[in-house]
């Protein structure tokens, strides 16, 4: 006798969950999505249309998905051989009573969010046991729910869990690249590294990451950045680990030891390549006006860990507090447009406040 194929609910149809629960649908998986309203209305009418930058769309019709939008719907289309969490870090304070009374429609969440903070928060709320320390590498561009483009298909990684292996057996079936890591820290911390590059700058400037890391100020800025980072991970005994598709450990090296001259070039091309046709993340959500961006869980996450480890990062606040008051309004976009010497001036400032 068959068994019926495990179904896997995909919490967020944006970017990442039309990314991943796409791929699960496209290899045959049932997938049902958790979706607000307006967003489930979409995916019944559209279903799923996804693409690889230059390659053919291919769709999933809505007839093939599970669309819900409350956690009584949840429970009824389940039970779930995983659940895979693909909001915003804002978004989750406001989603976890709901993933509370779901929770029993699934063995394990995997956590996709970036920055660092989420799993421990999912872990407090639904039990350690329940969560699956988990990223994205791949950079990928929301045209509307369930409608993406994958600009660079790198994949996955998925820290140590008693589901790790299945949850990657799963996701690599459906074409998705994986890498098993020990240490859920660490992965986290490092694709924070990478998310900082030319992500606040960015969205303070309004500049493209390439021209911010052609700029010598700009640059210095940007590596300090990391420095504080790194030297947050070597407090918290963190080891850089090499992520699908992104060269984490060499751009951890090359901050610690190239000199500024050598590394410059290097990122501005690597920076530049790196993110397709996107605009950082901060940059979309600032100049979105909704008022809410990811950047507590990245460089405020920095510059917070730093002071509980008696560290200073004052790059990493600046930026964090900078990027808050602008997404709520209480910085002009045009208090720093275009303007990289004013930004300079507060970092400067900043930094010999912090001696
Ligand atoms: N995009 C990338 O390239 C990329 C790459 C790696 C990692 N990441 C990380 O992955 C995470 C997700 O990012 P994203 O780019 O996929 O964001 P996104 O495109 O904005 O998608 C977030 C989704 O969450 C949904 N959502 C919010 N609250 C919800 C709720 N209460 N119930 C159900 N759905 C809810 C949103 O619904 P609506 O549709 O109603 O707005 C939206 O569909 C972030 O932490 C991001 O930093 C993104």
């Amino acid at each position: 006798m068959d068994m019926p194929r495990a179904a896997y609910l995909v919490i967020g149809p944006g970017a990442i969950g039309t990314y991943v629960g796409g791929h699960l649908a496209l290899a045959g998986r049932r997938v049902v999505f958790w979706a607000r309203p307006s967003s489930a209305a979409t995916l019944r009418a559209h279903g799923l249309r996804l693409r690889v930058a230059g390659e053919a769309w291919r769709t999933v019709p809505p007839e093939q998905l599970g669309v819900v939008t409350t956690p009584d719907e949840v429970l009824q289309a389940g039970p779930y051989a995983a659940a895979f969490l693909a909001v915003k870090t804002y978004h989750l304070p406001d989603l976890l009573p709901a993933l509370r009374r779901a929770a029993a429609a699934w063995p394990v969440l995997v956590d996709l969010l970036n920055g660092v903070g989420s799993t421990e928060t999912l872990q407090a709320a639904l039990g350690a046991e329940r969560v699956l320390a988990g990223t994205v590498t791949s950079p990928v561009t929301r045209h509307a729910a369930g409608h993406i483009t994958v600009e660079r298909h790198r994949g996955l990684g998925l820290a140590q869990h008693p589901a790790s292996g299945e949850v990657a057996a799963a996701l690599r079936a459906a074409g998705l690249p994986v890498r098993l890591y020990a240490d859920a820290a660490s992965l986290k911390w490092s694709k924070l590294l990478t998310n900082l590059l030319g992500n606040a700058t960015a969205a303070l400037l309004d500049w493209p990451p390439a021209r911010i890391y052609a700029h010598r100020g700009l640059f210095a800025l940007e590596h300090a950045q990391l420095v504080e980072a790194l030297a947050v991970m070597d407090a918290l005994g963190l080891p850089v680990v090499a992520l699908p598709g992104v060269p984490s450990r060499a751009l951890a090296w090359g901050a610690r030891h190239l000199p500024p001259w050598l590394l410059q070039p290097v990122l501005v091309y690597k920076v530049g390549r790196g993110r397709g046709q996107k605009m950082p993340s901060l940059h979309r959500d600032v100049h979105a006006g909704h008022g809410q961006t990811e950047i507590a869980a990245l460089h405020g996450a920095v510059a917070r860990t730093a002071a509980r480890l008696g560290l200073t990062a004052p790059t990493n606040a600046l930026l964090a507090d900078l990027v808050q008051r602008m997404a709520r309004g209480d910085l002009s976009p045009d208090a720093l447009r275009h303007n990289p010497a004013a930004l300079l001036a507060r970092w400067h400032a900043a930094r010999r406040a912090a001696a």
